[in-house]
């Protein structure tokens, strides 16, 4: 498992750096912040630091990790959306292709706060699964596409160190339900479908800790 998770992580750090070299100049930072607080700041707030810890913490986040969410947000004619959400899919339908990119450009300029706990006796269990996985189950480390700090591998792997965990509970049962299925190769909706509701539940803990 060890030697797979250093194989991921090297494969995924050698393609995003061909991506990054690669990459056209980010969107307009100013349009960016004039669309979040007319639309987006009732639930995330103007620097995408929500509060509130069922909507997740926008700030930091790499730009094309959020980019790709909006457009997942998005259905297809006939189709369900790659990421289907009541709440976003009204919020992501008006937005062209450029308000995506401004937002995207927006939130990874500001600040990350620290997200809100749940229950904190099982941080200690969450460390143990993130940083090492669970070998009876084959489930991977999570640091190994996350990175050991939760800073993960930019583009592919977002960063999730200090999200709420209501947030991040909510998005393993989304993967898990298959209502979320907009990862590449299926990783996350093969990871959770091995864990218990309990390793979820504690992993989500842990991540609120991590900087
Ligand atoms: C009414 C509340 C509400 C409003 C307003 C709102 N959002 Fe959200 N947002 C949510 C919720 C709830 C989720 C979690 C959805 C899920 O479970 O998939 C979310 C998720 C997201 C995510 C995914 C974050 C991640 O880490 O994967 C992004 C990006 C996002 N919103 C951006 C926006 C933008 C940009 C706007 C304005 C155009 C906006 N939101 C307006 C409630 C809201
Ligand atoms: C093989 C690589 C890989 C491993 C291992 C992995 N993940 Fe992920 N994870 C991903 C990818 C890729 C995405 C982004 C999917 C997308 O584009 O929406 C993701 C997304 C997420 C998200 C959604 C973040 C957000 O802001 O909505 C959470 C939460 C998450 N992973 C938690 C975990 C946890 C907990 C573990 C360990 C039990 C783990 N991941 C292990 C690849 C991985």
């Amino acid at each position: 498992m060890k030697l797979i998770g250093t194989t991921v992580a090297a494969i995924a750090l050698t393609f995003s750096s061909f991506v990054f070299a690669e990459s056209p100049a980010a969107g307009d930072v100013e349009k960016g912040k004039e669309i979040a607080a007319g639309i987006c700041a009732g639930c995330h707030n103007a620097d995408g630091n929500s509060t509130i810890p069922i909507y997740p913490i926008l700030a930091g986040q790499e730009p094309g990790y959020t980019a790709k969410q909006l457009h997942d947000f998005k259905a297809a004619a006939g189709e369900t959306a790659a990421r289907d959400n009541m709440i976003m899919a009204p919020m992501v339908a008006t937005l062209s292709e450029s308000d995506i990119e401004n937002l995207a450009a927006y939130y990874s300029q500001q600040k990350p706060q620290p997200g809100i706990v749940g229950d904190a006796s099982l941080i200690e269990e969450g460390k143990r699964l993130y940083q090492g996985g669970n070998l009876e189950n084959f489930i991977p480390a999570c640091s190994s596409c996350h990175s050991p700090n939760g800073q993960g591998i930019p583009p592919h792997y977002p960063r999730i160190d200090g999200q709420h965990a209501a947030y991040t509970l909510s998005q393993l049962q989304a993967f898990r339900l298959g209502t979320r299925k907009n990862d590449t190769n299926s990783a996350m909706q093969m990871i959770v479908s091995r864990m218990s509701e309990q390793e979820m539940k504690a992993v989500s803990e842990y991540i609120t800790t991590l900087r």
